[in-house]
């Protein structure tokens, strides 16, 4: 379904992502994206929604070659949605207006099922931006989820919350995605709520993919291992 081939991206002199190739194949599938800091998770993400074009290489999504297309026309036009590692939260508008304003972008007709699922009932009247941090994201996570999309590109979704609500939040993207069919690439530092949820990894360091798999094989791989304690050292 989504499938990136030799993606390269520079910043002048710096190359943020060297040659990544990967696929993520069947819907419905929770695909998680670890790594240390500054190993190209977010340009990634960014390569692949068009935010940023590509030095090198392609995106395809369903096998056609969308790495031309902007960023719109890869929402509206291959379901792509995505949300930032910073909340993207307006100030000023209630979580409801802010809900509805993005719906009414994208003509979602219901907002009920996605108000439930993130459990935001009763946050909805109050302003989006007095809401604690970890509400604020789940509401980051309910925008990127209007429209029905069917691809999803998370980064840091979680980042800020403690342990207990980094679980809950994955429960309940795990159950959107499997509910919805939706497919959902997922940046995240805390690698043991990903290797819990994700059903599969990739992982990446200093630009480069290490490995994709199973958790478990991801867990055990030697470049992983290495990746994370030369940054831990
Ligand atoms: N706009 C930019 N201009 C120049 N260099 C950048 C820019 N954005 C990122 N970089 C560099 O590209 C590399 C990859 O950055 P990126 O933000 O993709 O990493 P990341 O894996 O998301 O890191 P983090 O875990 O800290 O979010 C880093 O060396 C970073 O300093
Ligand atoms: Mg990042």
């Amino acid at each position: 379904m989504l499938r990136v081939e030799n993606l390269t991206v520079a910043y002048g002199s710096v190359q943020a992502l060297s040659d990544v190739t990967l696929e993520v194949s069947s819907r419905g599938v929770l695909h998680g994206i670890i790594g240390p800091n500054g190993a190209g998770k977010s340009t990634l993400m960014d390569a692949i929604t068009g935010r940023r074009k590509p030095t090198k290489g392609r995106v395809l999504v369903d096998g056609e070659d969308i790495t031309a297309r902007p960023v719109e026309w890869r929402r509206r036009h291959k379901g792509m949605s995505r949300s930032f590692q910073r909340t993207s939260i307006f100030p000023g508008l209630t979580v409801r207006e802010q809900l509805e304003l993005v719906a009414s972008q994208l003509g979602e007709p219901g907002l009920d099922e996605i108000v439930d699922a993130f459990e935001l009932r009763p946050s909805l009247d109050l302003p989006a931006d007095s809401i604690a941090y970890g509400d604020q994201r789940r509401v980051d996570i309910a925008l990127a989820m209007i429209g029905k999309p069917s691809l999803m590109l998370l980064d840091e979704p979680a980042a800020g919350l403690s342990t207990t609500e980094t679980i809950s939040l994955f429960e309940h993207l795990v159950a959107l995605v499997r509910h919805r069919g939706v497919t959902a690439l997922v940046v995240e530092h805390d690698v043991d709520a990903v290797f819990r949820f994700c059903d599969e990894v990739s992982a990446l360091d200093l630009g480069r993919l290490l490995v994709t798999g199973t958790p478990a094989a991801v867990r055990a791989d030697p470049h992983v291992i290495t990746a994370y304690l030369g940054t831990a050292a």
